[in-house]
């Protein structure tokens, strides 16, 4: 079946950005001239997704309002004549059929993809977590979009992570299958000692889901920190029919993290076709006084 509704779960608390978020959702940071947000979206699109689910809460109001029409702000663009950035601003609105539901409690990401049950029916969907800015050529969910349809199984992004570092991530059991795909038979949300730990290849950023997921998240106890963790229910599938991994191209930028908000920003940036240029100038000037 294909795969055309996407989840975005935004519903976080954002505790690693403060004081940034205390009154603004993280994933209305900007990078250069766009919200995190609207990279996924386009990034959705692009894959081919049609229907798109945010999941939000209180204080995400904004959210809803980037995506939603803008009728004071677009007259007053056509009044003083600049176009460019009217068609830029209204396509915004027409990027995808973007629907909106409410995670009344943040109880993990899990609780918060669970809130999709009755928008996603009996299809697979794509999980775009809304903090993971992914920049690439191949967008990262059409290519889990491939790796679903060609074996038929949940798919997940992965990447090798430093070893230092996986135990605030999942850890998956893996065995190489083909390029950058790889069978995942098992995996540990945050494994807390050495033994624990699967392997350095951890979920990062997105997900094709089938719909089973949601019986088994109904079952699935609060885990690592307390939380309903996604990771625990796709364990389930890993171990039942497993789930293909898939080592996805692009390079993925944390808006959850103080360090990954200042990298999206100036790599990104060096990107732009205007201001690229300068700021690439700009930059030398500084680096050599550093
Ligand atoms: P994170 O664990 O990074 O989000 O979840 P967080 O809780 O905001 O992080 P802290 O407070 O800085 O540690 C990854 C994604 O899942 C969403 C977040 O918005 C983020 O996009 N999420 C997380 C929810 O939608 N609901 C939740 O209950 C938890």
């Amino acid at each position: 079946m294909k795969v055309t509704k996407a989840v975005i779960p935004a519903a976080g608390l954002g505790t690693r950005v403060l004081p940034a978020t205390k009154a603004m959702p993280k994933e209305m940071l900007t990078i250069v001239d766009k919200p995190a947000i609207q990279y996924i979206v386009e990034e959705a699109v692009n894959s081919g997704i049609t229907d798109i689910l945010i999941i939000t809460n209180r204080g995400k109001g904004i959210i809803e309002d980037h995506f939603d029409r803008a009728p004071e702000l677009e007259d007053r663009l056509i009044a003083s004549g600049k176009n460019d950035v009217y068609d830029e601003i209204v396509s915004i609105s027409k990027l995808a059929n973007i629907y909106f539901v409410r995670q009344k409690e943040t109880k993990g990401l899990g609780h918060a993809v669970n809130c999709a049950r009755s928008f996603v029916g009996n299809e697979p969907f794509a999980v775009l977590y809304g903090d993971d800015v992914i920049i690439g050529d191949d967008p990262a969910c059409g290519q889990l979009i491939r790796a679903y349809e060609k074996y038929g199984k949940a798919a997940v992004g992965i990447k090798a992570v430093p070893e230092d570092q996986i135990f605030k991530y999942s850890s998956l059991k893996v065995d190489h299958l083909e390029d950058n795909l790889y069978s995942c038979t098992d995996m540990i949300e945050k494994p807390k000692t050495k033994e624990a730990v699967l392997s350095l290849f951890s979920i990062l950023g997105r997900c094709v889901l089938t719909p089973d997921i949601f019986d088994i998240l109904d079952n699935t106890p609060p885990g690592a920190g307390g939380e309903i963790q996604l990771t625990d229910a796709m364990r389930t599938l890993a171990q039942s029919v497993g789930i293909i991994g898939v080592d996805y191209t692009g390079k993925r930028y944390d808006m959850g993290d103080k360090l990954g908000t200042l990298q999206a920003t100036v790599e990104i940036a060096l990107r732009n076709p205007k201001l690229g240029e300068p700021f690439r100038n700009y930059l030398k000037g500084i680096v050599a006084d550093l």
